[in-house]
């Protein structure tokens, strides 16, 4: 989540590191550094700053030393607090070893330990500082015989290190690396060459002429280049300007193969919006019809682009859905479409939680990925776990150039645009229109719903998508000018719902905790009983979210009693006719009923996600860049 760039070439380095990071800052925002190499005295210079980027672009401005090869680093912390000292780059001893790392060294304690004793100094708490300090080790670039190096006498030591002795000095340093990184070296001594290593973590490098561009996403060097390398995982390269040199961790030389891809970069502004956030909430209507049109499209050829044969889908007996936050959420409520549209089993998976269970492989079985950058760590790796047992699998994604549509058997695309704010909105409500669509289509081709169902199918989600948009409208005005006030205060919340409300309503507290700063429960509005009404008195705000069948309709309104009749405050997500439960709540907001049900949450996801961020702004919190969090979750 850490974001590292590098550049080395025949121009200055610094606008294209300091346009690369501020394209990928959503990748983390705690501390940002910038080093190069220095070219009046051939020295590293080293600048950094806690904080936001812009924080290190005044400091640089103040001091802007520049040169032609350099590296550059936003951080999201793993370890060590969020301060200047623990940004990167990080050094050896020597100040000539400058490292940017994303991903986690699991082992640097042991390794930081045997680094002190032989007489390192460490300046920072990363784990990612032991980098620098072990290349120093294993080149000796400066003679400390008081530290004959332990660390050394177990890989093998290399004197008097040259250039082409660095391959063994790197297949040396990823034996001891255990975790998962994706790292740049710059060293003082090897100016011609930027040295990169990837385990896990992403990392690719734009060619150009004569310059190359190293980033964590070619979004980096988006029109710099067309021709990029996407380093194979477990493998490292000399990076120079005119060539790169590949290997893999076995000390295999690799052929570069690199790719041409159309990179297109538009800044995102948020025209107008006090926040990226609002403006991807008002942006869902028309993301969501651009992924339905692109699915029309799409549609003669989903299977291939699936990856998955229609023999493959008529056999289909279980899918299992595996993702994780927001998406997993859209997972959950996506298990009702393939449950009542296709009528087959589906299991769903937090990807995190998944890698460490048992694993029971099936024929007959699909497993689909969801997530909107394709990046995300657990994601991935529960992907690779599937792969190796050749097993299908299937990601739907909003970032067409990620890691997971390149390793995934077939990818299914969203259409939602670049989502800058943190909290995923208009991915989430595209994700949820792809499944619906994509439920349809397996029925389809299973034989359990007609053709002439498909043309509904899209008009329907275009229905919710416009009651996503009317309901946003009719209640905006009056959230803002009382109800976000009414309602800041409260710092407990719970949420309830049932049935495919229930996952819709783990969403709503998803967003209330990372946007608002709000402690919030989610339960399925019948579990109420079972432990958490002892929760209930006026000072705890209850988000009740209705469902459209009379029945659980019936059942969401005892539970509702049960809280009032405890003192508690409700606010309901009601639709047209649900007057019962509206009369229990303090406010409440009505959908049109004319919505199918199962895309209630798509339809009531516009008016959620409005009254979370109107609450967070009141409280004052920074919207788009919540604390502590980033993006794309790249570690574990
Ligand atoms: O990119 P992904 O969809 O795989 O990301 C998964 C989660 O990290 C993400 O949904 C996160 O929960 C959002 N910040 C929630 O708004």
């Amino acid at each position: 989540m850490c974001t590292v760039v590098g550049y080395i070439g025949k121009s200055f380095c610094s606008a294209f590191i300091f346009e690369g990071l501020a394209r990928l800052e959503y990748r983390g925002y705690d501390s940002a550094g910038f080093a190069c190499l220095d070219p009046s005295n051939q020295k590293l210079f080293c600048s950094k700053a806690s904080g936001q980027l812009s924080h290190l672009t005044e400091r640089f401005k103040q001091n802007p030393i520049d040169g032609f090869s350099g590296i550059g680093h936003t951080r999201w912390s793993t370890h060590g607090d969020l301060s200047e000292k623990n940004a990167h780059p990080h050094s050896d001893c020597t100040k000539t070893i400058s490292v940017v790392h994303n991903g986690i060294i699991e082992n640097h304690h042991e390794l930081k330990n045997q680094l002190l004793q032989e007489g390192h100094i460490f300046c920072s708490n990363t784990d990612s500082e032991v980098i620098p300090h072990l290349i120093e080790s294993l080149i000796q670039v400066t003679a400390r015989p008081e530290c004959p190096s332990k660390l050394l006498s177990e890989v093998g030591c290399i004197e008097g290190c040259k250039g082409n002795e660095l391959v063994n000095v790197v297949l040396q340093l990823v034996t001891m690396l255990q975790g998962a990184y994706a790292f740049v070296a710059l060293l003082q001594d090897f100016p011609e060459m930027l040295i990169v290593v990837r385990k896990k973590s992403p990392l690719c490098v734009g060619m150009g002429n004569g310059e190359m561009f190293v980033a964590s996403d070619s979004l980096a060097f988006a029109g710099k280049t067309d021709s990029v390398l996407f380093l194979p995982d477990e493998s490292f390269a000399f990076v120079h300007k005119d060539g790169i040199e590949l290997y893999d961790f076995l000390g295999n030389q690799l052929p570069v193969q690199s790719q041409t891809v159309a990179l297109t970069y538009a800044a995102s502004g948020k025209d107008g919006y006090e926040h990226f956030m609002l403006k991807e909430i008002y942006e869902q209507k028309a993301a969501i019809a651009r992924t339905v049109e692109s699915l029309q499209l799409l549609d003669p050829l989903l299977w291939d682009q699936l990856g998955l044969s229609c023999e493959k889908i008529q056999s289909v007996q279980r899918i299992h859905l595996l993702a994780c936050g927001t998406s997993w959420h859209a997972a959950r409520i996506a298990q009702f479409f393939f449950e009542f549209i296709v009528k087959i089993p589906v299991s769903v998976h937090l990807a995190s939680e998944f890698r460490y269970m048992p694993f029971f492989p099936q024929n007959d079985t699909v497993y689909l990925f969801i997530s909107q950058s394709g990046e995300t760590a657990d994601a991935l790796e529960a992907l690779r776990l599937i792969n190796a047992l050749a097993l299908p699998t299937v990601t739907l994604t909003n970032v067409a150039m990620s890691s997971m549509v390149r390793e995934s058997g077939g990818f299914l695309l969203t259409h939602a645009g670049p989502e800058i704010a943190v909290a995923s909105t208009k991915a989430f409500t595209t994700q949820l229109a792809a499944l619906y669509w994509l439920a349809h289509r397996i029925a389809l081709e299973k034989k359990v719903i007609k053709k002439s169902a498909m043309v509904c199918v899209e008009e329907n989600i275009l229905l919710a998508a416009h009651i996503l948009e009317t309901s946003l409208l009719q209640y905006r005005d009056v959230i803002e000018s009382s109800l976000a006030q009414k309602y800041a205060s409260y710092d407990k919340a719970i949420f309830l719902g049932r049935n495919s409300s229930y996952p819709f309503a783990m969403e709503g507290a998803l967003k209330l905790k990372e946007v608002a700063y709000v402690f919030a429960q989610c339960y399925p509005a019948g579990e109420l009983k079972h432990g958490p009404l002892a929760l209930i008195d006026d000072q705890v705000l209850v988000y009740v979210f209705s469902h459209q069948d009379p029945l659980l309709y019936q059942k969401l309104v005892s539970n509702a009693h049960e809280v009032k009749a405890r003192g508690g405050l409700i606010i309901a997500f009601a639709y047209e006719g649900q007057d019962e439960l509206c009369s229990l709540a303090e406010d409440y907001f009505i959908i049109a009923s004319t919505v199918p049900p199962l895309l209630g949450p798509l339809a009531m996801s516009g008016l959620m996600q409005y009254f979370v961020y109107a609450l967070a702004k009141e409280r004052g919190c920074p919207i788009d860049k919540p604390r502590n969090l980033a993006k794309s979750v790249t570690v574990e």
